[in-house]
């Protein structure tokens, strides 16, 4: 799946903060998920570029990201059809009472799951 891992690197910005137990669990289903759409989809063709994993939360809300600087999702729904991740991301996020977003990060993409 990495074609060149010296062409891709992954960061993860974290502050200090922890997650619940029954929280963390589904956050790394979550993330696993969105890193592998990140290496699937966002840079084909041997294209370089960095994933970041953030993750900070407070007494009363959380948020996690994943972004890439990759091609970005595809504006035809013929090659950005909403496929099992986006169905077990969505169910998951409902589960945590979290927002799911994916927004344009130009480029690449962010894809946010927010709980306030
Ligand atoms: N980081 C990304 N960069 C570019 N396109 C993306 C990215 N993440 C998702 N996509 C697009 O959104 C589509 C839907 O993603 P989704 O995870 O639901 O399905 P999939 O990855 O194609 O299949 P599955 O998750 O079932 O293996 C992908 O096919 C891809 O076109
Ligand atoms: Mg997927």
């Amino acid at each position: 799946m990495i074609h060149d891992p010296e062409k891709l690197s992954i960061e993860v910005t974290v502050d200090d903060s922890a997650a619940k137990a029954n929280v963390s669990v589904s956050l790394g289903l979550i993330v696993t998920e969105l890193v592998i759409n990140a290496l699937k989809h966002a840079f084909p063709r041997d294209r370089s570029g960095k994933i970041v994993v953030d993750y900070r939360s407070d007494d009363t809300k959380w948020s996690m990201s994943v972004s890439d600087d990759g091609v970005g999702v595809s504006s035809d729904p013929k090659f950005s059809k909403p496929g099992l991740g986006t169905g077990i991301v969505d169910a998951m996020a409902k589960q945590l009472d979290a927002m799911f977003t994916t927004v344009a990060g130009n480029p690449g993409t962010k894809v946010s799951i927010t709980h306030s």
